[in-house]
Order: C-alpha cells, then structure tokens, then sequence
C-alpha cells in the first residue's frame, strides 16, 4: 500500500487562526449546554470552585502536552505515538482517543442537530404564545419523534463534513475566524440582557457564592470530567490541531489562552442562563433540557422574546459546529495518513460512519428508547462515559506520556522551539505532568469507586 506523504500535510495558517480554531473546539456545548445544567444539579459555586481548580492544575498540563506532542510528530494522535515511542504500545492511547471521538460525535451531533431544530423555531417565531407546559411538552416531542432529530443531526454532520472536507487553513482555520468572534459578540449581549433582569442577583449569587456542604466524590469527578470535555483535552484533539501547529508559534501561551477563553466563555454562559433561571422562578437543576425548555420560557416572558431566542440558539449552533469539527478531524486524519485514503474520501467515509452510531444515539431518545446499560440509553451512556472516563484516563496517559517517555530533552526544545523561548516554569510543568496531574486524577477515579475516602 503506498504511503501517505508526510510532506504534504496542511497546517494553519496563522496564530491568531489557531487560537481561533483551538477555542472553538474547546468552546462548545459544553459550556453553553453542559457546563449550566452540570453546575446546577451539582451545587453551583462550590462546584465552579473544584473546576476552575483542575482547569488550572490539570487542564492546561494536559492542553499544553497534547500541543507537544502532535507538533512534535506531525501526525494524527495514533501516528503521533507510533512515531514517538517506537515499538511500545502507546499508540493504543491515540487508538483510544479515536474511538473516543466517534462515541462524543454521535451523542454531541444528537444535541447539535436539536439545537439547528431550536434556531429554525426561533426563526419561524414558534415559541411565541406558548406556555410552559406547551414549551415542554413540545421538547419532549421532538426529542421522541423518530425522524425530525435524525434529519437534523443529518444536515449538522452534513455542515461538518463540509468544513472538513475543504481542509484545515480552508475549512477549519477559515471558518473558526470568522464564527469565534460572532459567538463572543453574541455571548456578551446576552449576557448584559441577563445580568439586568430584575432578581438577577439570586442567579449570581448561585453561581458565585460556594456552599461546601454541597461537595461529595461524585461531585469532584464530575467537575473533573466537565473541565476535560469541555477544553477538548484527552482523547487527541489538541494532538490533531497541535500537528498543524507552525514551528514559530509558541504552544504554552496558546494552550494558556485557549483554557482561558475556554473557562471565561463556561463562566459567561453561568452569567447569561442563571440569573434568568432564578429571575423567572426554576430550578437550576432542571438538568439537560435546561437550555431547551427553560430557556424558551424565559425569552417568551422577556421583551423582544424573539430576538433573544434568535441569538441565544444561533450562538449554540456555532459554538457546536466549531466543536464538531474539531472533532471529525481526529477521525479524518487518522484514515488519511494511516490507511492512506485522500482525504476528501476519509471525510466522507468517517462522517457516513459517526453520523449512522448517532443516528442510533439520537433514536435512543424516542423510538428506541430502551435501557443499553443498566437503566441508561445509548445516548446517556455515551455522554457519561466518554467525559467522566474516556477523556480523564487518556489525560493521565498524555500526561505520563510526556512526562516519563518522551524524554525532558524533546518536551523542553518543542515547548521551547527549540530554545527560542524558555518556558519560566518549564521544571514545575515537568513537576505537575510527571506527578501532581497523575496523582489527582488517580486520587479522583479512587475516591468516586470509594476505595478512598
Ligand atoms: N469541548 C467541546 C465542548 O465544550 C466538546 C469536545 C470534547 C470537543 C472533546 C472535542 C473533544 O463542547
């Protein structure tokens, strides 16, 4: 079989196109749609505080090792660890990493083709006039139809495949520059309409003011899975867009500013969906329908209802869209450099694939509603699985990766281009990759099966 030529491999174009594109992998669902219901059914601020602390001591580690090494072996995640560490088994970490990307994209295309289905209802001015128990009875009837949600998710996968499908400067660096700032421009006017609600304040207060006795082991990995889905870290992503990384560019302040951005859009969607939650009297932990049914709700008792609907579901799409990208392209660039397909037929092959477990997943939320495992559906398995588990045991492989078997002499010339600039805590990285992260992510999976604790 002839192999794939490595010189020819795309990349990005520009610093500012990889922040772009890196965000908006990072910045998804998973701030907009998870981070608020997660937050609420855990207990608001205290949860926010154990969160923001691994993003800190975990997240950022994990993001700036994915950077180093996908830059450092230009390759896709199961390539990268091949080239790296000859002869070893770790490229089953990057094999694992691509297995999770199908299990994310089926369950995510699910909610983002839900969330095109809320845009055309804004739209169309299909809330208006509806009440509560209309609002909800008309979510749950979407969600079981059989075929509306597959057709949606269909034409969401389509728009995904077709970024990809037109490469990574062209489709993925092209379209994340222009839709990033639309998503902050949009975030940051709802957010203002939110904060000036009257009775805001108690939504604040929930988010920002901590409640300790809320805190228990379930609690702590949960936040722990939320900070890994919601960076896009564990499971090869940032090792995929890390290969397309320039040589010039320095990774550490990428990686610091994609967590940042990441955190602060997670913080901003708490701001903008909490204190109209309370403003309008519903309960925080309404769990994962909170942004489909409460939501409509408070824009259709609000003042220029239409609007806010408007922006609030156009913001989901995109926010969804650059995730799903980023996610097709670990698959992509697996079958296009290991099996050597083109890659205009490895998008079509993969996206084909993904799109038909997430039609079962989708349908698993209507007509095939049945337990899978124990009690839960495909759909809930799939979720719960890949942020609470997939993602967090690939992290710890990542960061033992690079801080055991890489060799310090590589990690150090890649993060530092070689010498050009010095990573001032380059020897506290080493620090936390080596012990700390491992340690607290062992600590985490121990204290939730109750061995500790
Ligand atoms: N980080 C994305 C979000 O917050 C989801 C995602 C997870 C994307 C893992 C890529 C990899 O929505």
């Amino acid at each position: 079989m002839a192999k794939f030529d490595f010189s020819k491999r795309d990349s990005f174009g520009s610093k500012i196109g990889i922040i772009a594109a890196a965000a908006g992998s990072a910045i998804g669902l998973g701030n907009i749609w998870r981070f608020p219901y997660v937050t609420g059914e855990n207990g608001g601020a205290a949860f926010l505080l154990i969160y923001l602390g691994f993003i800190i001591m975990i997240g950022i580690p994990v993001m700036l090792s994915e950077f180093t090494i996908g830059r450092r072996a230009q390759r896709n995640p199961f390539g990268a660890f091949r080239l790296l560490k000859k002869g070893q088994p770790w490229y089953l970490i990057g094999l694992m990493g691509i297995a999770a990307a199908f299990f994310i994209l089926a369950f995510y295309s699910t909610i983002a083709g839900w969330t095109l289905e809320y845009l055309y209802l804004s739209i169309t001015d299909g809330f208006s006039g509806k009440s509560p128990e209309q609002l909800n009875s008309m979510f749950k009837k979407f969600q079981s139809d059989g075929w509306w949600p597959v057709i949606w998710q269909v034409i969401f996968m389509f728009f995904t495949a077709w970024i990809i499908y037109r490469g990574v400067r062209n489709g993925i660096e092209k379209y994340a520059k222009i839709l990033m700032p639309v998503l902050l421009l949009i975030i940051f006017i709802i957010c203002i309409r939110s904060v000036t609600l009257p009775g805001a304040i108690d939504g604040l207060r929930f988010l920002f003011k901590p409640d300790f006795s809320k805190i228990n082991p379930s609690v702590i990995l949960e936040a722990l899975g939320q900070a890994f889905f919601s960076l896009s870290i564990g499971m090869g992503t940032l090792i995929t867009y890390g290969s397309y990384i320039n040589k010039r560019d320095n990774l550490s302040t990428t990686a610091i500013s994609v967590s940042a951005a990441d955190t602060f859009i997670a913080i901003l969607a708490g701001v903008a969906i909490f204190p109209a939650v309370f403003a309008y009297g519903i309960n925080p932990a309404e769990g994962e329908a909170l942004v489909f049914i409460t939501l409509p709700n408070i824009f259709m008792e609000m003042p220029g209802g239409y609007f806010w609907a408007l922006l609030f579901f156009l913001l989901l799409v995109i926010a969804a869209l650059t995730s799903t990208i980023s996610v097709l392209e670990v698959v992509v660039a697996f079958f296009s450099e290991e099996l050597n397909i083109n890659r205009k037929q490895a998008t079509i092959i993969a996206s084909i694939a993904i799109t038909i477990l997430g039609v079962f997943c989708t349908l698993s939320q209507g007509p095939l509603n049945q337990p899978f495992i124990g009690e839960n559906t495909l759909f809930e398995i799939l979720e719960y699985t890949s942020a609470n588990l997939f993602l967090p045991i690939g992290g710890f492989f990542i960061v033992i990766f690079v801080g055991w078997f890489m060799g310090r002499k590589n990690v150090d010339d890649e993060i530092s281009n070689s010498g050009k600039f010095k990573l001032p805590l380059f020897n506290f990285f080493l620090v936390i990759v080596r012990i700390i992260a491992p340690i607290a992510i062992a600590m985490v999976f121990l204290y939730q099966l109750g061995i500790l604790g």
